[in-house]
């Protein structure tokens, strides 16, 4: 009977050691174990209750056999929970955090380069005295056309008649409404810039967007000349482009200016050598847009003395001055809001 309680004994070590080894180093799974062999309600209890079934004489040595075989079982459980706490110690320390490393940088937006031209150009003139202005971008033909000298059956309307609203409201083709705005709100002297998005029902191309933006600039007041317009203008090139900028004007028409001429400036790239030059195509000057001195007309229409006032105005293209500026080749680079391309011109 003690023979084969030993017996019984051995293949329940065997058993357990079986299990211990399935528990792998799980702490969680190492006291399931535990409970099924050593727990009160265990099979070591169970095997207990056979000492009872035997002669007297006989149990003390069968009691002796299963609590040698429960204390090795014992040492065998309580090494096998130290490998489990060294693993967990070992996971632990695989998952820690390394402060030192150097952290992910937070992606950070930045000003788009047709607004750092726009607020380059802004800043200039607001050291120099002037407002900036802003205006609808949805305006009645009157701001549009009428007011600046362009009457409905004027040949003039065709380049800027795009996107028509309602049959008198548009999507402003041009900053110029905004002469009008203030100058019917301010007595002279008037003194502003108004940069803003326009639309163009023009084809996308390497120089044409049907949505872009223009920086309008107006001055008005006694004695105002083409020298001040010069004057400013070549400030302007020199603040976004450098110190060594000129600018030339070219005869031109515009309705709302008289004389009127469009500007140019030295190219940035050749500095106005032309030689081989992409960027101006070898004429070493590049365009910048409109400008003159305002019109009679248009000083009458806002109640403003010609015989007393003169002013000048300009309207230059913000992508124009970006691609002079940033070197960049096509117009559309500006809106595919590619960062990679973006982030070349900051
Ligand atoms: N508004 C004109 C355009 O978009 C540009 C322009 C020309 C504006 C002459 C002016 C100016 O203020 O005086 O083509």
């Amino acid at each position: 009977m003690i023979d084969e309680l030993a017996v019984a004994l051995n293949t329940f070590q065997e058993d357990f050691k079986a299990a211990l080894a399935r528990a792998a180093s799980d702490e969680r799974s190492l006291e399931a174990v535990r409970l099924e062999y050593l727990g009160r309600s265990g099979k070591v209890t169970e095997l207990r209750k056979q000492i009872g079934k035997l002669a007297p004489s006989a149990r003390p040595a069968a009691g002796k056999h299963i609590n040698d075989a429960v204390s090795a079982m014992e040492t065998l459980l309580a090494s096998a929970r130290e490998d489990a706490e060294s693993h967990a110690v070992q996971r632990d320390l695989e998952r820690s955090i390394d402060v030192t490393f150097p952290a992910i940088e937070p992606e950070l937006g930045s000003l788009h380069p047709v607004r750092h031209i726009v607020d380059d150009a802004c800043n200039y003139f607001r050291r120099h005295g002037f407002a900036v202005v802003t205006g609808p971008e949805i305006e009645p033909d009157y701001y549009n056309f009428d007011a600046l000298n362009i009457p409905a059956d004027h040949p003039a309307r065709e380049g800027f008649d795009s996107f028509w609203l309602t049959g008198t409201l548009l999507l402003r083709p041009h900053t110029s409404p905004m002469q009008i705005r203030t100058m019917q709100q301010h007595r002279p002297p008037v003194a502003i810039v108004a940069p803003g998005k326009c639309y163009r029902r023009d084809a996308l191309d390497a120089r044409h967007l049907f949505q872009f933006h223009q920086i309008e600039g107006l001055l008005v007041a006694r004695g105002i000349h083409f020298g001040h317009l010069k004057g400013m203008l070549t400030g302007m090139c020199r603040e976004i482009f450098g110190a060594s900028q000129s600018v030339r004007f070219r005869p031109s028409y515009f309705p709302f200016t008289e004389p009127s001429a469009e500007v140019d400036t030295t190219c940035p790239k050749c500095k106005g050598s032309g030689a081989r030059c992409g960027m101006c195509g070898g004429s070493g000057w590049i365009e910048l847009g409109g400008a003159g001195m305002v019109h009679p007309n248009v000083l009458r229409e806002v109640g403003y003395d010609p015989s007393v006032y003169s002013g000048w105005a300009f309207g230059f293209g913000a992508e124009r001055l970006g691609l002079s500026r940033y070197g960049v080749d096509d117009i559309r680079r500006f809106v595919e809001s590619d960062p990679g391309f973006l982030e070349q011109l900051q």
